[in-house]
């Protein structure tokens, strides 16, 4: 029997819980996971599959019916699979959505299927693979696009392709990135970047989406679409006769906080309220600990109790002490 309890003291009601599954990558985006990167965490004290299910569990049992499996990368750690099957089977799941960097999406893509997803998130910042390499570090960009179009071809809906807009990186190729919205059915999500973690990305001289909205509309005009539950932060719009969407994600420019629903477990088994605030609850050591699933139960509460209302106001001025790559987006 699902209850409702996850409600934070704003009356937010979560219901979605992201959970990163490793913290490994095998990309180096410049504003995620860059070459300086401090030290991995230690096997030991990464969840284990069967721990993240058993979390998981709990957290549908208590109301939570959306999860969407991260990284790191999370088709880098072995199993991944086989625990996307586990994690449909849950009783109560309404939705389980992957995101990935498309590296190895071509090989796992009908285990992928098979296990449920239907939903993926594609990070893809540039249709120029010289460029990829360099946000990237590797030359892997044929690769990820074959992946994208294989993923297509075998139904997944929606498949978003996530583009964080850097000045002097991709500025000059958002119309293009855009216009793959007529020929295809993709949502491109135009993301603002985020100040957070160690990025080595230009943070300085922001590209804020109210500018991107701009650019964009050279190829017509935005038509909002109604908002839907499983919306999140995104705003969403369409070109008229555009096959896909146009979606806006804007951390740094405007709050989205108002309305979060959201929950994360981190891979080293912490529960996280809020992508930009370091509060979070250690539920690892408890469960190893072999406290009972009642008092697993409490440490979600307990770190929803603190969820805060917001991120602070001004992102671009804030030193944040993780990088994504350890919380997933
Ligand atoms: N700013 C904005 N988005 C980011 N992502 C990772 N790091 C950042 C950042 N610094 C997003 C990317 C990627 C997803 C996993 O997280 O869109 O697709
Ligand atoms: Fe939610 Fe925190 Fe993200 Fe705001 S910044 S939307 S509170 S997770």
């Amino acid at each position: 029997m699902q209850e409702h309890q996850l409600v934070d003291p704003y009356k937010r009601h979560l219901n979605y819980l992201r959970i990163s599954i490793t913290d490994r990558c095998n990309l180096r985006c410049v504003y995620c996971n860059p070459r300086s990167s401090k030290q991995k965490l230690r096997h030991k004290d990464v969840l284990r599959y069967e721990e993240i299910l058993r979390l998981a569990r709990i957290g549908v049992s208590l109301g939570i019916n959306k999860i969407r499996v991260t990284g790191g990368e999370p088709l880098v750690r072995k199993g991944c699979c086989d625990f996307l099957e586990h994690l449909a089977a849950i009783d109560g799941l309404k939705d389980i959505s992957l995101t990935t960097n498309g590296v190895l999406l071509k090989q796992n893509i009908d285990k992928i299927a098979s296990a449920g997803v239907k939903r993926l998130n594609i990070s893809l910042d540039t249709l120029n693979p010289e460029k990829y390499q360099q946000i990237t570090g590797h030359d892997v960009f044929k690769q990820v696009w074959e992946g994208i179009e294989l993923a297509l071809q075998k139904g997944f809906d929606p498949i978003k392709l996530n583009v964080v807009a850097i000045n002097g990186v991709n500025d000059d190729e958002l119309i293009q990135l855009a216009e793959l919205s007529f020929k295809y059915p993709f949502h491109i999500r135009f993301i603002e970047l985020m100040p957070i973690g160690t990025t080595s990305a230009p943070v300085a001289n922001p590209l804020l989406i109210p500018e991107i909205k701009k650019k964009i509309q050279i190829l017509g005009d935005l038509i909002p679409i109604q908002k839907d539950i499983n919306d999140g932060p995104a705003k969403r719009y369409k070109f008229k006769d555009a096959m896909g969407e146009i979606g806006f994600i804007s951390p740094v420019s405007k709050h989205f906080c108002k309305g979060c629903n959201r929950l994360r477990l981190t891979a080293d088994g912490h529960i996280l309220t809020c992508l930009l605030s370091d509060i979070c609850e250690d539920i690892k050591s408890p469960l190893r600990l072999g406290l009972l699933d009642n008092d697993l139960k409490t440490v979600f509460l307990k770190a929803v109790a603190r969820k805060p209302f917001q991120h602070p106001e001004n992102l671009t001025l804030l030193a944040q002490p993780e990088q994504m790559v350890s919380i997933g987006g």
